[in-house]
């Protein structure tokens, strides 16, 4: 087989990438080592910024999430017992965020890619990446019992933390950071209205709390617990009462429990390989960099790699622009750093560190004090919830 582009990995970020590219006239084919139901399975955060909102209306995906998206102007913080109302809009000239699941995104994508009738390889077994660093670079798999292999012009490795594209960019050029929290976060769905219009961010001293929602009819909420919690020691009714717990009592008198949907936890991890390409390949989203959800920034920083690689190989096919290929790596890194940056902040606000000193508490109680009592700290946080602009590529 022969294609422009081979994209490995059919979540949100190959899903998206190939659907902008596909429209763009320019073919490509995904191998997805899973089957489209048990992608469809997984449950991640649902806070679309605007760039990913209009992405997803370019790539053609974007008809259900203007009808059933919640557009939420602002965002509230608690700690104390006090609860902040962040003006979202009004301290970033207007922008917004929208509640949409990550799963609803990736069903929408799916579902304008079978309309598109471009080729994805569902179960797509030992996917090899080979000739990587020459022009003429391909991939293999096994399909159905069959080997098959595919030549191409470039390779996108969107296949997640736990990919293997990342592994074809030798060790020695290959620069990893990462940091890991000692905690995760125990989530909770349920067919509940949520508990308050805005998405609620608490800090307390059992720790952190998020009230967030996927639609007027149901809740996500989350609980920071330690990393050797087992999610099955957390019986329903054990973690509405936690909840509870770490809520002051006007939230506690509103909160509407029911039996959970899922419930999972989830570690929290930064991460981020440079460079993000090596030869015709390119590194997008989870393949590339992690980030603790605290900001709701991992779909949406996926997003933001497919807007430059795919504009890049546009401008590469239809103008000959071959000098921006070998940009992508610093542009993407540029908006990473920044949304590790935002990521690694707000979870070093909001969580309870069991390895904090009585010093690094107080220091952590004026920081939160600060941002959020002054109009210069809630905008930058503001700036950053709504997602910073993307460079133009030029
Ligand atoms: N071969 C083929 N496919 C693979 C392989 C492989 N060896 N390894 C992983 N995959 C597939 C996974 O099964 C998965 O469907 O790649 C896909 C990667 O999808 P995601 O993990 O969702 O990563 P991405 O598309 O970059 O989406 C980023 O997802 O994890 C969240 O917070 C993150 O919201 C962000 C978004
Ligand atoms: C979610 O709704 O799952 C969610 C929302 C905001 C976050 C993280 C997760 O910061």
């Amino acid at each position: 087989m022969k294609t422009q582009v081979v994209i490995i990995g059919a979540g949100p970020s190959g899903l998206l990438l190939g659907q902008l590219l596909q429209r763009a006239g320019i073919e490509n084919i995904i191998l997805e080592r899973q089957t489209p139901e048990y992608v469809l399975s997984r449950i991640r955060a649902g806070i679309l910024e605007s760039g990913t909102v209009s992405l997803l209306h370019q790539a053609g995906a974007g008809e259900r999430l203007a009808r059933e998206g919640l557009v939420h102007e602002g965002v509230e913080f608690l700690f104390n017992n006090q609860r902040i109302p962040v003006a979202l809009s009004a301290l970033t000239g207007g922008k917004t965020v929208t509640v949409y699941g990550q799963t609803e995104v990736t069903r929408d994508l799916m579902a304008c890619r079978s309309r598109s009738g471009a080729t994805t390889l569902y179960q797509a077994g030992e996917v090899t990446l080979h000739d990587v660093n020459s022009a003429s670079p391909s991939v293999s798999c096994l399909y159905r019992g069959e080997r098959v292999h595919i030549t191409c012009d470039f390779i996108a490795g969107c296949d997640g933390f736990h990919g293997i594209s990342r592994q074809a960019i030798p060790a020695h050029l290959r620069q990893e950071y990462e940091r890991s929290y000692p905690f995760g976060w125990l989530g909770l769905l349920a067919d509940t209205p949520p508990v308050n219009h805005e998405l609620i961010y608490a800090h307390h001293p059992r720790g952190f709390v998020l009230c967030s929602q996927r639609s007027a009819t149901r809740s996500r909420y989350y609980l920071q617990v330690p990393l050797s919690e087992d999610a099955d020691a957390w019986s329903d009714s054990r973690f509405w009462q936690e909840l509870r717990a770490r809520l002051p009592p006007e939230l506690c008198e509103r909160l509407i429990t029911g039996p959970s949907l899922e419930k999972s936890i989830a570690p929290l991890r930064s991460f981020v390989v440079e460079p993000m390409q090596y030869g015709r390949l390119y590194l997008v989203g989870d393949a590339a960099h992690i980030v603790p959800p605290t900001g709701a920034k991992g779909l949406n920083q996926a997003c933001a790699d497919v807007n430059y690689l795919w504009q890049i190989l546009e401008k590469y096919y239809r103008q000959g622009r071959e000098d921006l290929l070998s940009q992508y790596s610093a542009l993407a890194l540029r908006r990473v750093w920044k949304s590790e940056r935002f990521s690694w902040f707000l979870t070093h606000l909001l969580h309870d560190f069991s390895s904090h000193t009585p010093f690094d508490n107080r220091i952590q109680e004026a920081e939160r004090d600060y941002y959020l009592h002054s109009r210069a700290g809630q905008t930058t946080i503001a700036e950053n919830y709504v997602g910073l602009p993307f460079e133009p590529v030029e």
